[in-house]
């Protein structure tokens, strides 16, 4: 299992306030290669399959309508111990625990509305990855 790639999205709140640029610009001055990115929409079906995990959660239906709302920023980023650093850079799932400096911090309104997605695993970053992109897409 590789442990120097992860997977993110930016959600659709942060593609709707215009962060793209700015986020993109924080990953690569933390030391990260894009693999893979594509601006995307996911359907229904999608979102309740890569949030199954959550799926008992009160928040799922709530979850599947906001990440299929509008479209997202899906990438797969590179650096070494890349899961842990990256969730180091976007900090707390609730922005309001988020750490000075993070991009949760930084653009995130609520706990449910948090603009990016980081993997919590390097099995994970290689499922979700694999969810989101074919082999070709990635270089
Ligand atoms: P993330 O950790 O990327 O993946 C699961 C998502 O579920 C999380 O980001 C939030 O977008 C959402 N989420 C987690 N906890 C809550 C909550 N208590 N209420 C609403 N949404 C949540």
């Amino acid at each position: 299992m590789r442990t120097d790639r992860t997977f993110t999205m930016l959600k659709p709140d942060a593609v709707e306030k215009g962060h793209i640029g700015a986020i993109l610009e924080k990953i690569n001055a933390s030391g990260f290669r894009i693999v893979a990115m594509k601006l995307t929409q996911m359907t229904t079906a999608d979102a309740k399959e890569f949030y199954a995990v959550h799926r008992e959660r009160p928040f799922y239906g709530e979850l599947v309508e906001y990440m299929t709302r509008g479209p997202i920023v899906a990438a797969i980023l590179e650096k070494e111990n890349a899961v842990e650093d990256f969730r180091t850079l976007i900090g707390a799932t609730n922005p309001a625990d988020a750490a000075e400096g993070t991009i949760r911090k930084l653009y995130a309104a609520s706990i449910g509305e948090n603009a990016v997605h980081g993997s919590d695993s390097d099995e994970n970053a290689a499922i979700e990855s694999a969810f989101h992109f074919a082999g070709r897409e990635m270089f």
